[in-house]
């Protein structure tokens, strides 16, 4: 981790707002970023970042820590701070004795936390002397964690668990896949299987060579894998019902197909009109919710990319994990059903309609089949055959679909339901 310059404290409260940001609501870190880094330089606001999502990443264990060592829990500001003295101590390269003295020197400057130094000095000075065992299986929280056993079994549930504290590299996806032995050396990168480009570069990657001119957008390799499988033609006509900010219908439209991407939030779509902009690009965007939206066309492509839980993007967004609730889960899972069913009417005669969600929970990918071919007796389930698209043969399932996992790929991806149907003819 890069170090902080100066004594550092105004890049560890950058931090400190990161992690109130991401905790209190989904997209809650990169709404805050912007009021957080204000006024750091480079260096301090690469240290705030990675010490905000090294905290996040370990949060189930520092939780356990902490609660181990205190009686009973102090106030809120009081945890915030112990917790990030923890995490740069036991996973960053920040020295133990510059992890206490910034966290006791943070801890002085505000009267809530001031009378609580002693406590602080206390608990991280114990912990640094008798260091904790830390296990994978707190990294997610329990409930979670028994979820992903009775679905996965024992095996995959603790991988996906020691799978939470690693820090992603950046994924890539071409315009144009001519262009990719010549990116894949100014990119650093290496290319992972369906033509993803894994690169090694860090920092902003506005600057990296090919971002002006849209050769290539940020996509994870398993987000990456839903759209190859339409396989669309050029002259194809696309829909891409849950469209926004727009990795999916970039790819349709470079395939060549005749795209219009659909998605309720107008202000998600800028940054969709924004991509198509940069790539030069084609599609119509619509802002419309996929249900009621009232054309009358029919599509040879169909790609629904549900709102979900989004627990496979726990690499990116690691609060994920502490914010989804299980009623919210059930909740999701109906919203799906019901878009599932209005895509399926956008469907030309021998169509193919792709749905995926980036989420690890079986109600909103698995649970969906059965029920989608028995309320439309004219599709059938076609079978997604190992690697194609890139998919890790791990992840299909017998019926075809795919139930990717965050480890099926070395160095990781996200984790995804993705499952194709095919209309008949007529
Ligand atoms: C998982 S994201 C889509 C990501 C996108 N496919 C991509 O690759 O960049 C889900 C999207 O569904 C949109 N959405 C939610 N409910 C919707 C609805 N009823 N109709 C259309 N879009 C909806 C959200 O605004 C969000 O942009």
């Amino acid at each position: 981790m890069t170090a902080a310059s100066d004594d550092g404290l105004a890049a560890r409260r950058g931090a400190l707002t990161l992690i109130e940001g991401a905790m209190a609501r989904r997209g809650g870190l990169d709404e805050t970023m912007g009021g957080a880094l204000a006024g750091l330089e480079g260096r301090d606001r690469a240290f705030a970042r990675n010490l905000a999502m090294t905290t996040l990443r370990h949060w189930g264990q520092i939780e356990r820590v902490l609660a181990s060592r205190l009686a009973s829990p102090p106030p809120a500001p009081v945890m915030a701070l112990m917790r990030i003295g923890l995490a740069q101590a036991l996973f960053t390269d920040v020295a133990d004795h510059a992890a206490v003295a910034t966290t006791l020197d943070l801890a002085q400057a505000e009267q809530p936390t001031r009378p609580f130094k002693g406590l602080i000095n206390a608990v991280l000075r114990g912990l640094l002397r008798e260091p904790p065992v830390l296990r994978d299986e707190d990294l997610a929280p329990d409930w979670l964690l028994a979820r992903w056993r009775a679905a996965f079994g024992a095996a995959d549930a603790a991988a996906i668990a020691g799978a939470i504290a690693d820090e992603a590299l950046t994924d890539l996806s071409l315009k144009d896949s001519a262009d990719a032995a010549a990116l894949a050396q100014t990119l650093e990168a290496g290319a992972l299987p369906g033509g993803t480009l894994r690169s090694q570069l860090r920092g902003d990657i506005t600057l990296w060579p090919g971002y002006p001119e849209g050769q290539w957008w940020v996509q994870d390799a398993a987000a990456a894998i839903p759209a190859r499988l339409l396989n669309i033609k050029p002259g194809q006509t696309a829909l891409d019902l849950c469209a926004a900010p727009g990795g999916k219908t970039l790819q349709l439209a470079a395939m060549g197909g005749t795209v219009t991407a659909l998605d309720r939030s107008a202000s998600r779509l800028r940054r969709l009109r924004e991509n198509l902009a940069r790539t030069q690009l084609h599609a119509e965007v619509i802002a419309e919710p996929a249900e009621t939206w009232a054309d009358e066309r029919t599509f040879d492509a169909l790609l629904l990319d549900a709102p979900c839980s989004a627990t496979g993007t726990f690499r990116r967004q690691p609060e994920v994990l502490w914010l989804v609730r299980p009623p919210e889960i059930a909740k999701l899972a109906m919203v799906q059903a019901r878009m599932l069913h209005a895509a399926a009417r956008r469907a030309a005669p021998g169509g193919r309609l792709v749905y995926c969600v980036c989420s690890l929970e079986p109600e909103e990918g698995e649970a969906h089949v059965e029920n989608f071919l028995k309320y439309h007796p004219d599709f059938q389930l076609e079978p997604v055959s190992p690697s194609e698209g890139g998919a890790p043969a791990a992840s299909v399932r017998p019926d075809g679909s795919l139930r990717i996992l965050p480890h099926h790929m070395e160095g990781g991806m996200d984790g995804f339901f993705v499952v194709r149907f095919k209309r008949s003819q007529g």
